[in-house]
């Protein structure tokens, strides 16, 4: 069996991290991208532990400078690159009114632009091999709206947008892009909501039809499944994972 490389951003942390484990499980060897390195370097050691082969690698995805960095660092390391997760994300819950532009525009070049400029730099290399897989973590937010998250929303809602035409033109090629969407996850991230809105996890819990939060596994196993062979066939799609809090 070949084994097959990926790259994923923002796996430092949360749900980053759990899906280098995941794919870490399913024999692929992991690039741990992120702008924060000692993150990095602990998922690297936590993937060494469990038998994976990783390397950490700094990338601030905000700048394709750091992306192309990164990508070619990656692949002096291990030669290529198959898989592609755009995982790293950001928000701060505010209502829209009271938001400023340097908000935004920090969310727009995280959560967006950040997953343009690795599939600009990725993409090629995917196409010289004739086969590949990207994965973009959207958000349910996209898709139903969230109070407190619109310039955020916007961001993941052009993911899938994104996501789509790149499917559409890297099919003749043999390589498959798709969203996975989650629904509120505990993680760092979803801790930092959480002390803006105090009743937050309780009101969720009680809306959950599974009366939970996802954890981070519950999302990688999505992500691990686009990243397999099953999912072959399958292209431009978006899978929430939200424990049915949302069904569209
Ligand atoms: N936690 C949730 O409830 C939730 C819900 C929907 C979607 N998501 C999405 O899931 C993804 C993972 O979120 P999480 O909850 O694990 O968050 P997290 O904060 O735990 O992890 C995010 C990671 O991204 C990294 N990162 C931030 N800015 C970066 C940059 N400029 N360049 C490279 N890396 C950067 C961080 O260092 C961190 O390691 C994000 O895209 C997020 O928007 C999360």
């Amino acid at each position: 069996m070949i084994e097959k490389i990926a790259f994923i951003t923002g796996a430092g942390s949360g749900i980053g991290r759990e899906i280098a484990r995941v794919l870490v499980s399913k024999s692929m060897k992991v690039i741990v991208a992120d702008i924060n390195l000692n993150n990095a370097e602990e998922t690297v050691s936590i993937l060494r532990d469990e038998g994976g082969e990783a390397a950490a690698v700094y990338c601030d995805v905000t700048t394709l400078e750091s992306v192309q960095e990164a990508v070619k660092e990656s692949l002096s390391l291990y030669g290529s690159i198959d898989v592609l997760v755009n995982n790293a994300g950001w928000d701060k819950i505010e209502p829209f009114i009271e938001s400023e532009p340097s908000t935004w525009k920090r969310v727009i070049d995280i959560n967006l632009m950040g997953q343009i400029h690795t599939t600009k730099e990725i993409l090629p290399i995917m196409m010289e091999n004739g086969s590949g897989k990207v994965i973009n973590i959207s958000s349910d937010s996209a898709r139903v709206g969230s109070s407190g998250e619109a310039v955020y929303s916007a961001a993941k809602g052009g993911i899938i947008a994104f996501t789509k035409t790149i499917a559409r033109e890297m099919a003749k090629h043999n390589i498959n892009a798709n969203c996975v969407a989650p629904g509120p996850s505990d993680t760092p991230l979803f801790a930092e909501i959480g002390s803006y809105n105090k009743g937050i996890t309780k009101a969720l819990e009680k809306a959950i039809p599974f009366r939970r939060l996802a954890k981070p596994t519950d999302i990688a196993n999505a992500v691990g499944y686009f990243a397999s062979p099953e999912a072959d066939y399958v292209t431009g799609q978006t899978l929430s994972v939200n424990g049915g809090l949302t069904m569209v």
